[in-house]
């Protein structure tokens, strides 16, 4: 039987295409291009690690073994569709396309967009990207990417981000970059506050001009930025299984935990997958989580759902739309939740 979570409509927001590739995918690809990933690594320990910084060298080295367009291809169709199987009506996906050294941006977006064009066509979701600063690259190698993925603007490529370790990368030297972006008619968000203090999440709202921070844990550690993003609406992208592999925040069920204490406190949360196979969840799983380890009550989960959608990059109109059919498609799974069907 389709459990609840998984049946509920959902947009994924915060998901990163490198970090969603199979294990499976990745041995195969590796050993079709001739790219070793670790010393003996096999399918069932590849993904190991302690912390972020070990997560990240895992991402770099899966990253490499992604080179011909078609590979892209099949990491974006394979990425949308679990989304698909996890219930996701639309994604938004961060890429890195400076981690395939080897390979030319432009077979890298190809292969994307064929991707998304061919999950389109089988299971009808819609999907953007956006390219991901690496933050620990600095601000004069974040100039040239930018400049090579505004070379390459494609209607999919809907907004740019930041990621990679944050400490002690803060936001305000890429501040520049991003108002660029902003000028080119790029959205903006920011990872802040997963493995950085607080002020890294008010730095991407002050430097960078972001309403959308992804993850955004450490705001609980300063009680007036918590004040001020709830006032401003910011849009918090959590993503629960992340925090038990790079954050200090390790168990879901403390009644600390923080996305526990940003939804209590009044912010806008969102439910989100981050790198799924990698963290050994899926986008319902994500949402599972948070009804039976962080204290999100069906209400809750509905909220954060629409909350989802209304921060989402689609255009005005289709978000209009879509929350008034979601409301009702999810009411009456509640219904039916609550009638024991
Ligand atoms: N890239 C992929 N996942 C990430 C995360 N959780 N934090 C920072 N950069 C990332
Ligand atoms: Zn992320």
């Amino acid at each position: 039987m389709t459990d609840l979570f998984t049946l509920l409509p959902k947009a994924e927001l915060h998901l990163h295409l490198e970090g969603a590739i199979l294990p499976a995918t990745a041995m195969d690809l590796a050993a079709r291009n001739g790219v070793t990933l670790a010393a003996g690594a096999r399918v069932e320990t590849l993904y190991r690690y302690d912390d972020l910084a070990g997560f990240l060298a895992v991402y770099g080295a899966i990253a490499r073994a992604v080179v011909s367009q078609d590979d892209f291809r099949r990491i974006t169709f394979e990425m949308l569709a679990s989304c698909a199987a996890s219930g996701a009506r639309h994604v938004e996906f961060f890429i890195s396309p400076h981690a395939h050294p080897d390979v030319p941006f432009a077979t890298q977006f190809a292969g994307i967009r064929a991707g998304i064009a061919q999950a389109r066509a089988a299971y009808g979701l819609t999907a953007l990207f956006a390219p991901g600063i690496n933050r620990e690259q600095g601000p004069a190698a974040a100039e040239a990417y930018l400049d090579a993925c505004l070379a390459l603007r494609c209607p999919e490529m809907a907004g740019i981000g930041l990621d990679y370790n944050e400490a002690p990368y803060p936001p305000e030297p890429f501040a520049a970059v991003f108002a660029r972006a902003r000028a080119a008619g790029l959205q903006i968000t920011a990872h802040a506050g997963e493995g950085g203090p607080a002020a890294y999440v008010a730095g991407s709202l002050d430097a960078l001009g972001v309403m959308r921070i992804d993850h955004g844990y450490a705001v609980v550690n300063d009680p007036d930025l918590v004040a001020r993003c709830r006032a401003a609406g910011v849009l918090f992208t959590c993503c629960p299984s992340t925090t038990r592999f790079t954050t200090i925040w390790r168990d879901l069920t403390a009644p600390d935990h923080p996305i526990r204490r940003m939804k209590d406190a009044g912010l806008r949360v969102t439910i989100n997958s981050d790198d799924p196979p990698f963290f050994g969840t899926t986008l319902a799983e994500e949402y599972r989580i948070a009804h039976r380890d962080l204290g999100f009550s069906l209400a809750d989960i509905r909220a954060s759902i629409l909350t989802g959608l209304a921060g989402s990059w689609l255009p005005q109109a289709d978000k209009d739309r879509l929350a008034g059919e979601w409301a009702q498609e999810i009411d009456a799974l509640l219904q039916d939740h609550a009638d024991g069907l």
